[in-house]
């Protein structure tokens, strides 16, 4: 990690950027705080002169007025400056959020698949929130509080230069053990955000998989460790908290001298060298509000470093490797698909070795084999999420690196090994983004065969649920598959669409299938020997290599064949 100065500031600056007027008023509202805070000490000078001392009575009247006219000019400008840095910080934060949402989900596939989803989460709620309190709060304080330092300490100069150095001689002392504490607090205040993501990432894993949970009865398991991290994490408040307050005893003890020394010498300035009272007393007021501003300086002394690591965090992000989106689109039908000598390997792991084979126009390819065999594998490289390490896959002839990635998958319907299912109704994890066209809605309800929509009140605004828990697996897969009819692409893929179905539901769904699929080039992953028996041509897979090629009949005899089918036969 570079620790380049004024990193976060630098990343932060463009979003800023749009927000140029607002920041202007906040500025000048805070110049404002600092001088009207600094008056507030100053009144001390006539009231004490005018008032007490010289008895004038034209002052008696006027200066109650100041005062009030004072405390609310600076209560409406601080208010101003706090609500417009916290705007800048809602619509910044709103900003980065979304763009990291983007970056995530536009990134390669590999480099998602290497983030957990704890991960994503942290970042892009926490960190981002955090980055907000600096931006709305912790930054605004402090820089409000290093302006009425200057107005403050201008004021004492202006009233006695003297006796100025003098005190703030005794404030620079109260600075040292506050800089280390203040390092302890930033090292606590990184840990205790790790703490947070510990806690995301243990939600997340046990709420998952509740079922499993439940029937292993590890409730109690997962409570304990749910309370360690919790534990954990409150060792490291009470630790932040010691830490972030230990300055106070510090301080006061300085702070308590410096004023002491002021009252003693100052006040021999005043009996034996004509120092007036008010100018004094004035003296002292500022000198004592100057403690506020002073402790939250340097309580946030590191405001920027912990920015910087904020930032950095939500780069982890934004950096993400992101899908080519400059190479010409690929805009026709899916035909033909021809893979030539494809290896893929991963880390040390060789997961496909030199795959041949052609998928002519309308042919319906069946891949079958047992799991980890490299099945869904080759769909990866088909769909281009990941790039095969040797060999080369072409569409219609043209290799399909030549072409952005996602303009492929629009010629693609597409049902999962997971079925996958979104938190929504029925009807728009059918639509999944399409426009809805009646009667092409009907027919694909009708050909996956999802008679079960009729079973809810609702219909097709029936809710699924998160992953659509809500549904039986088969509903899942024939809800997945209408989503696929509905797209209604060029090229169909099945990856074990039909593997939760009941024999009876498959036979009727190969049916209304069969006669989609013959006008269309299609993939069909399956490990039953009834998925497959329409297909023109079936490919036996093994460690990742092709074992049997060729038309079913031919195929159905081979021994690599019956040892995969060799209990279902
Ligand atoms: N992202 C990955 N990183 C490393 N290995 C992987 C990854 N994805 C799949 N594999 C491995 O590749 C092999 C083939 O997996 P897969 O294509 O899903 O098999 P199938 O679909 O035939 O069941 C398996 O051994 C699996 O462990
Ligand atoms: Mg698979």
């Amino acid at each position: 990690m570079k620790n380049e100065k004024w990193y976060g500031v630098k990343f932060l600056l463009p979003y800023i950027k749009t927000y140029k007027l607002r920041i202007i008023w906040a500025v000048f509202s805070m110049v404002m705080v600092a001088i009207t805070s600094a008056l507030g000490a100053y009144m001390m000078k006539p009231i004490l002169n005018n008032i007490f001392v010289d008895k004038n009575e034209a002052m008696l009247t006027l200066i109650p007025f100041a005062i009030i006219i004072l405390f609310v000019t600076r209560g409406i400008f601080r208010f101003l400056s706090i609500y417009l840095a916290t705007s800048i910080g809602i619509g910044v934060t709103k900003t980065i959020r979304s763009e990291m949402f983007g970056r995530a989900i536009n990134a390669e596939f590999a480099t998602i698949q290497n983030k957990t989803v704890g991960d994503l989460n942290a970042h892009i709620i926490q960190t981002v929130l955090n980055m907000r309190n600096v931006i709305a709060r912790t930054l605004p304080n402090y820089l409000v509080s290093v302006m009425t330092i200057i107005a403050l300490v201008g004021m004492i100069l202006f009233l006695n230069w003297k006796l100025s150095l003098f005190a703030i001689l005794f404030a620079s002392i109260v600075i040292l053990p506050v800089r280390y504490l203040g390092k302890r607090v930033k090292q606590h205040v990184l840990s205790a955000e790790k703490m947070i993501s510990g806690l995301t990432d243990s939600i997340n894993e046990t709420f998952n998989h509740i079922d499993i949970v439940k029937v292993y009865n590890r409730t109690e398991y997962e409570q304990k460790r749910f309370d360690t991290v919790l534990e954990y994490y409150k060792e490291f408040q009470l630790k932040l908290s010691r830490y972030k307050e230990a300055t106070s005893p510090a301080m006061e003890f300085f702070v308590s001298l410096a004023i002491a020394s002021v009252v003693y010498f100052g006040g021999t300035l005043v009996i034996e060298d004509g120092m007036t009272v008010g100018d004094f007393f004035a003296f002292l007021t500022a000198l004592m509000m100057l403690y506020a501003p002073i402790k939250v300086v340097t309580k946030n002394a590191l405001v920027l470093n912990i920015l910087d690591t904020y930032v950095k965090r939500t780069e982890n992000i934004l950096k993400m490797k992101q899908e080519n989106h400059t190479l010409p689109p690929l805009d026709e039908a899916i035909k033909k698909i021809e893979f030539r000598a494809v290896s893929l390997t991963i880390g040390d792991k060789e997961i496909l070795k030199n795959l041949s084979f052609t998928i002519e126009e309308n042919e319906t390819f069946a891949f079958v084999g047992k799991t980890g065999a490299g099945k869904s594998s080759i769909l990866t490289l088909l769909f281009g999420f990941r790039t095969p390490t040797s060999g080369q896959i072409l569409i219609n002839g043209i290799d399909i690196t030549t072409r952005m990635a996602p303009s492929i998958r629009d010629h693609i319907s597409y049902v999962n090994q997971s079925a996958g299912t979104f938190n929504t109704t029925i009807q728009e994890n059918i639509l999944y983004g399409l426009p809805y066209d009646e009667a092409r809605y009907a027919q694909a309800v009708a050909l996956a065969h999802c008679e079960f929509i009729d079973g809810f009140s609702q219909k097709d605004a029936y809710k699924v649920g998160e992953n659509g828990k809500k549904l039986s697996g088969g509903q899942r897969q024939r809800l997945a598959l209408a989503r696929a009819l509905y797209k209604d692409a060029s090229l169909f893929v099945l990856d074990e669409a039909t593997s939760a179905l009941d024999t009876d539901t498959e036979n009727m769904i190969q049916e209304s299938l069969l006669h989609i699929i013959a006008s269309k080039t299609s993939i069909v992953i399956a490990h039953r020997l009834n998925t497959i028996k329409h297909a023109d041509k079936v490919v036996v897979m093994s460690q990742g290599e092709i074992v049997e090629i060729g038309r079913y009949s031919e195929v159905a005899q081979s021994d690599a064949f019956k040892r995969n089918f060799g209990l279902e036969g």
